[in-house]
């Protein structure tokens, strides 16, 4: 397969760690026989200092024609206070291309498990997946600013809260058959509508999957005191934000989870199948971590696992997507871990955990193959 795939690296750790995932599909590339195009373009601070805007016309342009896109991070502290802010451009570009789906896969290894802050008795075998509204909500509702107050305004469609619903069900359908949908129905009119037209989605389309409500204040209480219980959980844009910045600390780090942003694509909503190819965007959840940008000690796997998820849901490719996910796995566990997961003393840089990534893929792609 010839599949062309726009790289924004962006801003701060974003550059290390999608040099680490673009080696990682050109090495599945070369062993799967495929051709990967790579275009690498500006995204963010960076962009805004070359280019005068976030995301320029021509950036977005190129995205559009592309088969994916992967993206490290936008953001930092030499552009917070300027009159435009690098989060523009990915939030524009989010929008432009409709990416409303933004499936957030969390699960845990073995031997990353001693990172967590949580007692690992309560994170064995967690494996969950949130599917988090990307292009609604408080993120793009209308703001007001004046001396004394500001206003920003959340609001959601219909069809807004049918389309992720569905996506959501559709994704269950091929999981634990289990959706959790997380509002604030309690105080929220947007949450009272999106409650209303998640049950008579679930009800009319997928009676086979089983939904349940949660408010997301004791959501952010119960994904910490029985993780284990999740299996899908479809929210809005910025409860979904938050709750997976919480969620990556059962993983035990924001460096290992990575995300696949979707729209309705070229083969249609249903996200269950993964042979359909559609562009996506695709990116690890972590932020542009300035504390440790230009180090070398990024974790660079929620970035290579955002790559195998886009080899799955934008070209098709699920044994090749599994090939590399297994070699994440299998790097970790045989004690391959960068800062954020190691003790002082042991822990291995971006580099070397990208090689260490390398090395299993080979022996990874044949058990895969093996067991398909
Ligand atoms: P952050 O995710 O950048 O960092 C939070 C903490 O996690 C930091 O201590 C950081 O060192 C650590 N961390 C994050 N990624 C890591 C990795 N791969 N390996 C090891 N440690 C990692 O969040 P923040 O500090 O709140 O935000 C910094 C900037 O990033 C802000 O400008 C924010 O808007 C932006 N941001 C961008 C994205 C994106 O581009 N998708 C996502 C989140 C935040
Ligand atoms: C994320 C980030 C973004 C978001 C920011 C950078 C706009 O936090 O991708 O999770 O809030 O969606
Ligand atoms: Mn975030």
């Amino acid at each position: 397969m010839r599949a062309d795939i726009v790289v924004l690296p962006g801003d701060g750790i974003g550059p290390e760690v999608t040099a680490a995932a673009v080696a990682v599909l050109e090495a599945a590339g070369r062993r799967y026989g495929h051709s990967f195009q790579f275009q690498t373009r500006l995204i963010g601070g960076a962009a805004i200092d070359a280019e005068g805007s976030a995301l320029s016309d021509a950036t977005l342009d190129a995205c559009r024609k592309a088969d994916a896109i992967l993206l490290g991070a936008v953001g930092g502290p030499k552009w917070s206070d300027g009159e435009i802010r690098p989060e523009q451009g990915l939030l524009r570009l989010r929008k432009a291309l409709g990416l409303y789906a933004n499936l957030r896969p969390v699960k845990t290894h073995p031997v990353a498990l001693t990172a967590s802050p949580i007692k690992s008795h309560l994170l064995t075998g967690v494996d969950m997946i949130v599917v988090r509204e990307l292009t609604g909500g408080v993120y793009f509702g209308q703001r007001t600013r004046t001396e004394t107050a500001a206003t920003d305004l959340c609001e959601y469609s219909v069809a807004e809260v049918e389309r992720v619903v569905r996506r959501a069900c559709a994704l269950a359908r091929g999981r634990r058959k289990y959706v959790v949908s997380v509002d604030k129905a309690n105080v929220l009119e947007t949450s009272r509508l999106w409650r209303q037209v998640a049950t008579r989605v679930a009800r009319e389309e997928f009676p086979d999957v089983r939904l349940e409500h949660q408010l997301v204040d004791s959501m952010a209480m119960h994904l910490i005191s029985h993780p284990r219980e999740y299996d899908v959980i479809v929210t809005e844009n910025m409860f979904g934000d938050i709750l997976t910045d919480e969620a990556s600390m059962l993983a035990g780090s924001m460096g290992l989870l990575p995300s696949a942003s979707l729209g309705e694509g070229r083969g249609g909503p249903d996200a269950s199948t993964t042979s359909t190819r559609q562009i996506g965007l695709y990116e690890p959840i972590h932020g542009s971590a300035p504390d440790i940008a230009g180090r070398g000690i990024a974790n660079p796997c929620g970035a290579i696992l955002s790559a195998a998820m886009l080899l799955r849901h934008s070209l098709g490719l699920e044994a090749e997507a599994r090939c590399i996910e297994a070699a994440v796995a299998e790097a970790i566990d045989h004690g391959a871990l960068t800062a954020d997961l190691a003790p002082s003393g042991t822990a291995i840089g971006t580099e070397a955990m990208t090689r260490a990534v390398l090395a299993r893929l080979e022996i990874d792609c044949i058990a895969v193959e093996l067991r398909d």
